[in-house]
């Protein structure tokens, strides 16, 4: 990092090329160097860099009306990206369903746990307040998503400032924390949700909330089925709301609209960030079941929150033509070929000895980098070696998203792919050989 950057850094031991233009699946630095980006950053960019149209349309909502305040207007676009988004959602979302627009994921998980206490306190159940949640699990990094999230090195210089409200097991076949095999588990990790609920805590459970596909803390861990259906289950039986944080699996990532659509769920309410603009705004939203706005339909029908950039004009135009530039070029049907593709040129690497699994779910994938493969014990968390893979695939131009504790929170290794739906053969097979080059590099010496 150049020692005169007035930029406060992700990590001061770091350095940072300077992005200046981006070109489909590739971000281009100030030196003309290109970078293949296997991440999409961090899962964000669905329609690759640089649609020039995105912008255009921003640009002519900024130039017709760029602010007003939602105390006191509703605005078109947002207007049209909210019934737009409750018609790609479960039938429950639909006819009755609303949404709250924000600047972002956090901002989605935190009012999405306001949402669930004033829906309580709306029904007539004041006693309700904790939203439960998993361990090995992330939702925002603003103390309330904070507190809800169960990724162990992001909570901990904080833990002082955070609530307990109670973390349940993770669902993680690859390392199942109840030691159990699937399907003779029967899903044993969705019961102790069940377990939690009826203890005596459970009377005071106003939400849970859950990743359907655990993005960056698992590196893309994906529920056997029936997991999702009997967390959806169980939230009904004990009258709790059910919150599916889809920031990182929403928007067409996964192959559906929603992950949890794979597993015909309806949640209560849907959380979305990160696709929702491809990158182009910072977006997020909190879709909300017809029965939970009929709640408050009913109560006094004011809700106890509020942005002030909340539903903002110019980044809901930045949603819309997203969305139109994703209908129009039909990247949804992409998302599906690209990732068998992927996985396939993929597949190539797991007979490397410290590829312990290669996951995921449509164009959400994870490769998990292992000590010994039979035991899938880890490597020792100082060996660092989610980054040295990181980095030395950067040595071969391709960016990868890499992250530590997926085993126990502390040690674990892997990186995550969640490239552009627009990904070609080519590039795919650059991202393989990038990292076969990576493992070459770290492994070997
Ligand atoms: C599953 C999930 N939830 C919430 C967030 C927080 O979103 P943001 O960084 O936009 O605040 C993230 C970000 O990585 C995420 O992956």
């Amino acid at each position: 990092m150049a020692s005169n950057s007035a930029l406060f850094p992700r990590n001061f031991r770091k350095s940072y090329p300077v992005a200046v233009r981006g070109e489909g699946c590739w971000i281009i630095d100030q030196s003309g160097r290109r970078y293949l980006d296997a991440s999409g950053q961090a899962a964000v960019v669905n329609i690759g860099h640089g649609v020039a149209e995105i912008g255009r349309a921003m640009a002519e909502q900024s130039s017709r009306l760029a602010f007003a305040h939602t105390t006191q207007f509703h605005s078109p676009p947002a207007e049209k990206l909210a019934a737009r988004l409750l018609a790609l959602g479960p039938p429950n979302f639909c006819a009755g369903g609303r949404v709250y627009f924000t600047s972002g994921g956090s901002e989605a998980t935190e009012t999405a746990i306001k949402l669930a206490r004033q829906f309580h306190l709306e029904s007539g159940q004041p006693n309700r307040y904790r939203v439960v949640s998993r361990r090995q699990s992330y939702h925002g990094s603003t103390l309330g998503a904070m507190t809800v999230s169960g990724n162990v090195a992001r909570r901990a210089p904080y833990q002082p400032l955070l609530a307990e409200w109670g973390h349940v097991a993770p669902c993680f076949c690859y390392h199942c924390p109840f030691d159990k095999k699937f399907p003779a588990c029967a899903v044993a990790c969705a019961d102790d949700l069940d377990s939690f609920l009826s203890s005596n805590e459970g009377a005071s459970v106003a939400a849970f909330i859950f990743e359907p596909v655990v993005g960056a803390t698992l590196g893309a861990a994906v529920p056997p089925d029936g997991y999702a259906q009997r967390i959806a289950e169980i939230c009904r039986q004990h009258g709790v709301l059910l919150i599916a944080d889809e920031i990182m699996s929403g928007m067409g990532r996964t192959g559906q609209p929603f992950a949890v659509q794979h597993w015909y769920v309806e949640p209560d309410i849907i959380l979305v960030g990160k696709g929702i603009a491809g990158g182009y705004a910072p977006l997020g939203a909190v879709l909300i079941a017809r029965r939970v706005v009929e709640a408050f339909e009913r109560g006094p029908g004011a809700f106890q929150h509020g942005f002030t950039y909340q539903a903002h004009p110019v980044v809901t135009a930045a949603g819309n033509a997203v969305l139109d530039y994703i209908e129009s070029h039909n990247l949804s049907a992409r998302v599906q070929p690209a990732a068998e593709f992927l996985r396939k040129e993929l597949s190539a690497l797991e007979s490397h000895p410290h590829v312990g699994e290669i996951r995921g779910l449509g164009l959400l994938l994870g490769v998990e980098f292992v000590r010994n493969k039979s035991t899938r014990e880890p490597f020792p968390r100082e060996n660092n070696i989610a980054e040295r893979i990181r980095q030395a695939a950067v040595d071969h131009n391709v960016f990868t998203y890499p992250t530590q504790g997926c085993v126990d929170g502390i040690n674990g290794d892997h990186i995550l792919l969640a490239p552009p739906f627009i990904i070609t053969q080519a590039e795919a097979r650059l991202i393989t050989e990038a990292l076969r080059s990576a493992l070459h590099s770290v492994f070997a010496g």
